[in-house]
C-alpha cells in the first residue's frame, strides 16, 4: 500500500512577507516536484498571503501554524477558520510542542482545534511527542498514546481521511539530536497500531505519519526509507531553500 509522502516546513516565528516570497521563488528552482511528494510551507499568519501568492500555480502548498476552534469572538491573538479560508491554506499545524510548552495547549484544546480545522475543510497536521524526561522515565509510549487519544477524541473514520500526524520527540526539536531512524520507526509503528485499535486497520494504513525533529538534507533519506515514516515536518532546515529542497529531493 502506498501512502502519501509529505514534506512540510514549519517556519515558526520566522520570515516576513518579502522573505516568504523570495524563499518560494528560490525553492521552485531547486526542488524536484516531479516525484510523488507533497510539499507545504507553514509561514507565520502575516506572511501567509504573500506565500500563497508566490506559490500559486506551483506544487507548493501553504499551511498555517495554528487556528482557533471558534468562528469569531473575544479571543485576543487567535485566528479563525474563515480568516484562513481567505488565503486559502490547505493545512494547519495543531498542537506543536512549542504551543503545548509555552502557550498552554492541552490535549483538549488540541482536540477542539483539530475538529474545527476538519470542519473548515483544511488538513490538520496534529503533533505529538515526548520530552527528554519522559523518554528517560520510559514513558514515551504512554505520553504519545495519551496525546493521540485526547487529540483524536470523537473523530470519525471519515475525519481520519483528512488528517496527518507528526511524531516529534521534543528532545529532537531544534537540538540537532535527531531520533535514529530505528527510534522513529518504532514510534511510528506504535502510533499506527494505536490508530488501528482506535479506528480501523484501513485508517491505520492510510494516515500519513510525519517525523519531525532536526531533519536535515543529510539524514532525511534514511528516515524516509523506514516503512512507517511518510515524510517530515521540518523546522530549522525549512528556512533555507537549499536545505528544504535537499530534503525534498532526498525522498
Ligand atoms: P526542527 O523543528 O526541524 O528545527 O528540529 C521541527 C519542528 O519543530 O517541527
Amino acid at each position: 500500500m502506498s501512502r502519501r509522502m509529505i514534506i512540510a516546513g514549519n517556519w515558526k516565528m520566522n520570515k516576513n512577507s518579502a522573505e516568504a516570497r523570495d524563499f518560494i521563488a528560490e525553492l521552485k528552482g531547486k526542488a524536484d516536484f516531479s516525484k510523488n511528494v507533497e510539499v507545504a510551507v507553514c509561514p507565520p499568519f502575516t506572511s501567509l498571503q504573500a506565500a500563497a501568492s508566490a506559490a500559486a500555480g506551483s506544487a507548493v502548498k501553504v499551511g498555517a501554524q495554528n487556528m482557533h476552534w471558534e468562528e469569531s469572538g473575544a479571543y485576543t491573538g487567535e485566528i479563525s477558520a474563515s480568516m484562513l479560508a481567505e488565503i486559502p491554506v490547505s493545512s494547519v499545524i495543531i498542537g506543536h510542542s512549542e504551543r503545548r510548552q509555552y502557550f498552554g495547549e492541552t490535549d483538549d484544546t488540541v482536540n477542539q482545534r483539530v475538529k474545527a480545522v476538519l470542519k473548515a475543510g483544511f488538513e490538520p497536521i496534529m503533533c505529538v511527542g515526548e520530552t527528554k524526561e519522559q523518554r528517560e522515565a520510559d514513558k514515551t509510549e504512554e505520553i504519545v498514546e495519551r496525546q493521540l487519544k485526547g487529540g483524536l477524541q470523537g473523530l470519525t473514520e471519515e475525519d481520519m481521511k483528512s488528517l496527518v500526524i507528526a511524531y516529534e520527540p521534543v528532545w529532537a526539536i531544534g537540538t540537532g539530536l535527531t531520533a535514529t531512524p530505528e527510534q522513529a520507526q518504532a514510534m511510528h509503528d506504535f502510533i499506527r497500531k494505536l490508530l488501528s485499535k482506535l479506528f480501523s486497520e484501513a485508517v491505520a494504513e492510510a494516515v500519513p505519519i510525519l517525523y519531525g525533529g532536526s531533519v536535515k538534507p543529510g539524514n532525511a533519506a534514511e528516515l524516509m526509507a523506514k516503512p512507517d515514516i511518510d515524510g517530515a515536518l521540518v523546522g530549522g532546515a525549512s528556512l533555507k531553500a537549499d536545505d528544504f529542497a535537499g530534503i525534498i529531493n532526498a525522498c
